[in-house]
């Protein structure tokens, strides 16, 4: 094993290892790493399928710096820290490395914290940065892609990604398509197979616009589309179809750039209680915009959707407001919290959610008992009509700390749904599933669920792999680390072939 501390922090590893004794963003698996490791050949328990010759890679939140009020930290706000697990003859090797933001090295440089969280709202104003530095910091700490045969990690404040060396995660530059976007690009782009385009979307709040594009496998763009916003909706993932890209706006507001939000130390959230829900879908040929009204809920993540006659149909993780009309101070609960206190808002959970384009009508349905977050499908169906839906998620007895504690598979068309928890005493806490096909496979299934699973006997992580067939079974491999990756939040399998 190589373990290379990284650059030196800003305030040094914290003392006792914890930076705040009643933050749970910053103990136990979110307690952040700070050496970037190497492990060349990692302990096998099983077999590693010879056909997988690749990378996973993963995006987590890993502060470096000991945060100006470690009370108010969000594990949104983190410095990204890319994890990969290279695979190939049956072996596996591992690094990790933070992702040289900007943001990151004027803070080194300064030798203190200079930013604002986005999330973490401290009520103190952001300190006076040196000319030329951005405005907010771009943690890079949200997913990780492939395009143009680079790899890409990326926020959602940003025009850009960054490119990263696919061998040893080198932070190499700004992948920014030529400056063409002056608009917030999110990390939630999709790839649709029938097209075998890339789609994103991009926000911009002081022109209050939308715009759409698709991408070639090369990087260049297809097409583009825009439309006005009338509200600063917090919207953090979208899906398609065929012929739409969609949107749903719940009760979130957020203004990162606002001259009162992040840089006053008040967070880049609000939450307007009185409003109704709205889905948006914009043509992704022509750009011709339709507008719908529904209850208020958030939007997490998609699974997938597709066109059904007059009707879509949108698979989603889905985050309710248990008290409508509640006047919430969206800086201090955000929805999605993975701790055990009172909050207004439900934990993530599984819905359906039918778009009717005759009756211009939305109907919600809630899928199982369970929790659910992080939902992934075999993107090989992805805008066409899909069986299975793989997720993190909770399942009784739900653990303590609203963490997950089980992977699920779902399938759509018997309402079968298998729970995948590792261990009998519910305590291995799982991230996100990422399917990848096997070669010539036969059904939507054949193939393997990769993820990153924290052990708390061992305080260490292990990458664990599933035969999608065979989901509540053994898994056929468990691939060992001797220490934890902080719970991130996306990532891809990315095949050698993929890469330049
Ligand atoms: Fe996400």
């Amino acid at each position: 094993m190589l373990n290379k501390p990284s650059q030196p922090d800003v305030s040094g590893p914290p003392d006792s290892g914890l930076w705040s004794v009643t933050n749970p963003f910053l103990q136990g698996p979110f307690e952040p790493l700070f050496n970037e490791i190497v492990v060349r050949d990692l302990e096998i328990v099983g077999k590693v399928p010879v056909e997988l010759d690749g990378s996973l890679y993963r995006a987590s939140s890993n502060q470096h710096a000991r945060p100006e009020s470690p009370e108010k930290f969000h594990w949104f706000d983190g410095d990204g820290m890319v994890h990969a697990f290279r695979i190939r003859d049956g072996k596996v090797s591992y690094c990790n490395r933070f992702v040289e933001t900007d943001g990151l090295k004027l803070e080194r440089a300064a030798g203190r914290p200079l930013y604002n969280g986005i999330y973490g709202a401290t009520g103190k104003a952001q300190r006076d940065l040196p000319p030329g530095a951005p405005m907010i910091k771009s943690v890079a700490n949200i997913n990780v892609i492939a395009l143009a045969g680079r790899v890409l990690a990326m926020h959602e404040v940003d025009s850009f990604y960054w490119h990263l060396d696919p061998d040893n995660l080198d932070t190499l530059g700004k992948f920014d398509f030529d400056g063409r976007f002056n608009s917030m690009l999110t990390a939630h782009p999709h790839f649709d197979p029938a097209t075998n385009e890339m789609l994103a979307y991009g926000l911009n709040y002081q022109e209050m616009f939308v715009e759409c594009m698709s991408f070639s496998p090369a990087g260049r763009v297809t097409s583009h589309v825009k439309t006005d916003m009338p509200i600063k909706a917090f919207v953090h993932d979208f899906i398609f179809t065929e012929n739409y890209y969609i949107f749903f706006f719940g009760p979130l507001r957020v203004d990162p750039y606002g001259k009162d939000t992040v840089i006053q130390g008040n967070g880049a959230l609000s939450f307007e209680a009185d409003s109704p829900g709205r889905v948006l879908l914009i043509h992704r040929k022509s750009g011709a915009v339709k507008w719908l009204e529904t209850r208020s809920f958030t939007c997490d993540h998609y699974l997938n959707a597709y066109e059904l006659g007059d009707k879509i149909i949108v698979d989603a993780t889905v985050t309710d407001t248990m008290i409508p009309g509640a006047h919430v101070n969206a800086a201090e609960f955000f929805p999605f919290p993975l701790v055990n206190e009172p909050s207004p808002f439900s934990g993530p959970q599984l819905w359906r959610l039918t778009i009717d384009l005759a009756r211009d009508s939305v109907s919600t349905d809630r899928i199982g008992e369970f929790g659910a977050e992080f939902v992934r499908p075999n993107e090989g169906v992805m805008g066409r009509k899909h069986r299975y839906g793989y997720m993190a998620g909770t399942h009784a007895p739900a653990p303590d700390n609203r963490g997950f504690n089980c992977l699920i598979k779902h399938d759509y068309e018997t309402g079968r749904t298998q729970f995948q928890h590792l261990c009998s005493a519910y305590e291995m806490l799982p991230g996100e599933p990422i399917y990848v096909a096997r070669k010539d496979a036969t059904a939507e299934d054949d193939g393997w669920i990769l993820a990153v699973w924290y052990d708390p006997r061992r305080n260490a992580s292990e990458l664990v792999i599933l035969a999608a067939q065979d989901f509540d079974g053994e898994p056929i491999a468990r691939i060992k680390l001797d220490h934890r990756v902080p719970p991130g939040f996306h990532g891809n399998w990315i095949p050698r072939s993929a890469l330049r």
